[in-house]
């Protein structure tokens, strides 16, 4: 059986790829991605395939059989991308497609949604065999700028003590290769989240824990957080759309008590100290 992945190169796809040559054989994964250099060292076959270009998708997907459509990074693009994908898919006989969603995507208030719903409806339409993994929002989000936090000697953000259900890259992954290889999946919807939820003053007590300093969190008006994102160098529509994400978690968006990740995995989804203790080592 033929196993493709898109966004290969990607975070999320790299994973996928490593874990799932502990289970295929390197010959039967092939990486999808839009630059073939950047892929040499995955081990696997490689083919070129842009979500923009319909020709190199149709070339891209011949023999694939099982296709994990890991969703594009291009927000305001992804359901004609993804549209392009699912249509060659069809095309060229893939089986079944599994596709990366956002947790709660048919409810979410996340900005991030409706592409996400409009691409699970273009999957349905397809008649091809599909599953949805709707994953939550990656631990590495916040943990990715601890160094910054201990730097400033605070951590900042606007989720108040809403509850957030992160799980990691690698959870996630190990959760797709699952769903890859596994039997029983068509047609199941995943929502995808960490075990035990948590707060961002929680967060800020982990790190003063393990750093041995008092690193307090400090909950930031939405365009406080915004400029002060800014003020770090992130371009303003990511900045703002990061301090409205987490308006939205304080609302609870990002919260999830099903255990449907850790079922799909075998295992406790990544504990938030561990996550931590691996970004403060980098
Ligand atoms: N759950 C969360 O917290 C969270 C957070 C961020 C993003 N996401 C979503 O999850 C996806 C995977 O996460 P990630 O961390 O792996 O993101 P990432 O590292 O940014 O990877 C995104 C992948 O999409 C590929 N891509 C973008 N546009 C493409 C196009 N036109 N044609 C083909 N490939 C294209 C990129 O290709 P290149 O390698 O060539 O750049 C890259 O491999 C993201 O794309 C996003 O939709 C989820």
């Amino acid at each position: 059986m033929t196993i493709a992945i898109t966004g290969a190169t990607g975070q999320l796809g790299r994973l996928v790829v490593q874990q799932l040559k502990q289970q295929a054989p390197a010959a039967d994964i092939v990486a999808l991605v839009r630059n073939p250099d950047n892929a040499q060292d995955l081990g696997v076959t490689v083919r070129a395939a842009d979500y923009t270009q319909p020709p190199t998708l149709d070339a891209a997907l011949a023999g694939v059989d099982t296709l994990l459509l890991i969703s594009s990074n291009e927000i305001g693009q992804r359901t004609a991308q993804h549209t392009n994908v699912i249509e060659a898919a069809r095309k060229a006989g893939v089986v079944r497609i599994v596709y990366t969603s956002l947790l709660h995507a048919d409810t979410s208030p996340l900005n991030l949604a409706g592409e996400h719903v409009a691409t699970e409806a273009a999957l349905k339409a397809s008649g091809l065999a599909y599953t949805i993994l709707r994953n939550g929002w990656y631990t590495e989000n916040y943990t990715g700028s601890l160094g910054g936090a201990v730097a400033a000697g605070a951590l900042i953000g606007s989720a108040g003590d809403g509850r957030i259900a992160s799980a990691t890259r690698e959870d996630f992954a190990q959760a797709a290769v699952a769903v890859l290889t596994g039997t029983g999946h068509e047609g199941r919807t995943y929502e995808l989240a960490g075990d035990v939820a948590w707060t961002l003053p929680e967060l800020a007590a982990e790190v003063s824990r393990q750093t041995g300093r008092d690193i307090p969190y400090r909950n930031l008006p939405q365009a406080d957080y915004a400029a002060a994102l800014k003020g770090v160098g992130l371009p303003d529509d990511f900045a703002q759309a990061i301090a409205a994400w987490d308006v939205d978690a304080s609302h609870g968006a990002l919260f999830h008590e099903g255990r449907e990740l850790s079922q799909l995995i075998g295992r406790p989804t990544t504990p938030l100290a561990t996550a931590v203790a691996a970004a403060l080592k980098q």
